[in-house]
């Protein structure tokens, strides 16, 4: 990506994230009983890239040939020139991604998220698996105001509710492949296909359907995002390895420590490495930074560090083809950087 590009695909991201956060204030307001809904906005305030949303605002945008942030999301204007609201699209997508944060952390044992104690340890137990199912609730609720028509909404909702039962369904694969020993390429790629990539496609693909484009671009923005998505997983499986956790916002080494099945652990396997005993730690707290770095060296000696990244640049090539449908503009050339960027991201 050149850097004319990555300048303006920052800036898309910070005014988006802005009418997001606004968004968010507006409805899903904190009220009785207090502690449930401030637990349940604690990590939305606590930041987040907000990666999600600006992929749907963006593909809203793309799809209409609507110019960049020059329309209220609030009343976007559809293909027939009817107002949506497509700002709760966006922080429905984002209030998703909340709940699967506070559940994964208490799956995964992080006791770190978006810079701030996760929700199970700032609060509790119960107020955290309660707080991730009202956003999931709440996400569905917030789908519904969107004042689309309502054979959009129905299928707006039947997409989310697709990739939810996905998402589960990629998660209960995550833990089941926790130190496995014969996890292949294809059952990873499958896992994060279900676990994250899902959330991008719905993304991309849930603004088409509110704004009544046709079939074939509904399913771009869908397959867009499966492919974006799964690399930017990969990455986020880099990251996790390379990334200080004071800059990524959660605890580095945590896979290491957890025995996450990942494509660089996979692909060092296969080269004869005992992955499972590269670092030697019962809990996060207990892994010092000299030893996950070594256990870096190793698999970058192996090139599984580097397998891992040219799988993830071939899906973003994939991704990126797929809006090759999409009428040329700013919002269409945004949505391909940002993909780049996915990739490129340091936390
Ligand atoms: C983290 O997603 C969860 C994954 C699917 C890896 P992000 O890295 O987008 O997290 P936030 O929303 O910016 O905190
Ligand atoms: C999370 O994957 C995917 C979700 C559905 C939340 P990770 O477990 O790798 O996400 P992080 O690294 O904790 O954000
Ligand atoms: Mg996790
Ligand atoms: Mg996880
Ligand atoms: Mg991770």
């Amino acid at each position: 990506m050149t850097e004319d590009v990555r300048e303006r695909v920052d800036e898309a991201i910070l005014a988006r994230r802005e009418r997001v956060n606004e968004g968010i204030r507006e409805q899903l307001p904190v009220r009785h009983p207090e502690r449930l809904y401030e637990a349940s906005r604690y990590l939305l305030d606590a930041g987040g890239k907000r990666l999600r949303p600006t992929v749907l605002l963006l593909a809203a945008e793309g799809v209409t040939d609507t110019a960049p942030l020059s329309t209220d999301y609030r009343s976007f204007p559809d293909l027939d020139g009817e107002p949506v609201d497509v700002l709760s699209a966006a922080v429905s997508i984002e209030t998703i991604q909340s709940f699967t944060l506070i559940h994964d952390d208490i799956m995964d044992d992080d006791d770190m998220r978006r810079g701030v104690p996760s929700v199970h340890r700032e609060f509790d137990l119960e107020t955290a698996i309660l707080a991730g199912d009202t956003l999931y609730s709440k996400a569905f609720e917030v789908m519904l105001e969107t004042d689309a028509p309502a054979d959009r909404s129905v299928r707006a909702l039947s997409t989310l509710a697709r990739t939810c039962t996905s998402i589960c369904e990629g998660q209960a694969l995550d833990v089941e492949f926790e130190h496995g020993a014969d996890v292949t390429v294809e059952e990873y790629l499958e896992m994060i296909e279900w676990k994250t990539a899902v959330l991008y496609a719905a993304a991309a693909s849930i603004p088409a359907i509110l704004l009544g484009a046709d079939e074939a671009t509904v399913e771009a923005l869908s397959q867009y995002g499966r492919d974006v998505g799964r690399a930017f997983q990969i990455q986020d499986d880099l990251l996790d390895l390379t990334t200080p956790s004071e800059e990524l916002g959660k605890t580095r080494g945590s896979d290491l420590v957890e025995g996450k099945r990942t494509l660089i652990s996979l692909h060092a396997r296969e080269q004869g490495v005992d992955v499972d005993s590269l670092v030697d730690a019962d809990s996060v707290e207990t892994v010092d930074e000299a030893a996950i770095d070594a256990a870096v060296e190793e698999l970058r000696e192996t090139g599984s560090i580097e397998f891992a990244r040219r799988t993830a640049a071939d899906l973003i090539e994939d991704g990126k083809r797929q809006l090759d449908t999409l009428p040329e503009g700013e919002s269409v050339e945004l949505l391909r950087g940002i993909a780049d960027y996915l990739v490129e991201r340091t936390y």
